[in-house]
């Protein structure tokens, strides 16, 4: 149980709740429609995440076809959580916000077909990916639009600025809530070599220590300096994105993590520049 919840990891923002409420230090809100291409995806069993939350989110995605939602592989990992698998245990939820509300510009949407990276392992967790077909194409409006892909690579520089998003936790609350608007936090992409050192520290019998591998070629390691700033539980397949040619451009997707942001331990992120090929194909062959 301990293990799959650090599936989960990433909080967006900050340390402490007053901060948020604050709005200063870590996650702002986003307005509605500020990020249209911003995806809650809802689990209907039962799972501890959610039963603790009191909602129905678990994972955040982002849509990046009118058809097709990108997010992380462990999502969907049913050797973790008996249930993840199965596509009819999901609902995707587009053009969400407030998720206590309906604000008449959500789509709730079903799967055709989960494609979770064929390479995909959780321990360590790497190839933490999967497309999902939807049953049919969302429909775009002003509160719904597909984000382009980061095609060059500029947001897995290191010391590139880039924004992540979620309905993730405030902080790291394993038995904790969930937020009920998205929040999203300005950071930074950082030195593997230096991640690599923060997560040596990680003790060895901490059985969260497995899910890490920082020094990958196909991971980004990305927070800020202070610490402070990061993903948590919930933001899991959300978007890490960098704005350039007045768009926004998806560069790696939320994986894993220890603890919320600490500055020894940055957030972990699937680069996605390793994985064009593999999204082009499915979505091509599909
Ligand atoms: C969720 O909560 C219900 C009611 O308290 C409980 O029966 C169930 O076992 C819980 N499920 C999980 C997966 O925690
Ligand atoms: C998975 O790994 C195998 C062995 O390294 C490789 O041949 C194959 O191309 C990989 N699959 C994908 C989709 O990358
Ligand atoms: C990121 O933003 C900081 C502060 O605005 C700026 O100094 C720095 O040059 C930016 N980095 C890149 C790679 O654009
Ligand atoms: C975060 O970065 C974006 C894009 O550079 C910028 O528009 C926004 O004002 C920044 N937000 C904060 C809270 O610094």
């Amino acid at each position: 149980m301990a293990a799959f919840h650090s599936l989960f990891v990433v909080c967006l923002g900050v340390a402490v709740l007053g901060r948020v409420a604050e709005g200063v230090v870590g996650g702002t809100p986003l307005e509605p429609g500020q990020w249209p291409f911003l995806v809650s995806l809802h689990f209907k069993p039962d799972h501890p995440f959610t039963n603790k939350t009191r909602q129905r989110h678990l994972c955040t995605g982002t849509l990046i076809r009118p058809q097709w939602v990108l997010t992380a592989g462990h999502c969907f990992d049913g050797e973790e959580w008996d249930g993840l698998q199965k596509k009819s245990n999901w609902i995707v939820m587009i053009g969400e916000h407030n998720q206590y509300k309906n604000e008449g510009t959500e789509q709730r949407m079903r799967i055709r077909k989960v494609f979770r990276h064929q390479n995909y392992t959780a321990r360590p967790l790497l190839q933490d990916l999967t497309l999902l077909k939807l049953k049919r194409p969302a429909v775009l409006s002003t509160h719904v639009q597909p984000i382009a892909l980061d095609t060059e690579g500029r947001c897995s520089e290191v010391g590139a600025n880039v924004s992540v998003a979620g309905w993730g936790q405030i902080a790291y609350r394993p038995l904790g809530w969930s937020m009920y608007i998205p929040l999203r936090v300005n950071i930074t992409v950082i030195e593997q070599d230096r991640c690599s050192r923060g997560y040596a520290a990680v003790p060895d019998d901490d059985p969260d220590k497995a899910f890490y591998a920082p020094e990958e070629d196909s991971v980004i390691c990305a927070g800020s300096p202070s610490g402070g700033r990061d993903a948590c539980l919930g933001d899991s397949g959300g978007p890490l994105a960098c704005y350039y040619d007045n768009e926004w451009h998806e560069g790696a997707v939320v994986s894993t993590g220890y603890n919320c942001g600490k500055a020894e331990y940055p957030g972990l992120y699937t680069k996605l520049s390793s994985y064009l090929d593999w999204i082009e194909h499915t979505i091509a062959r599909h």
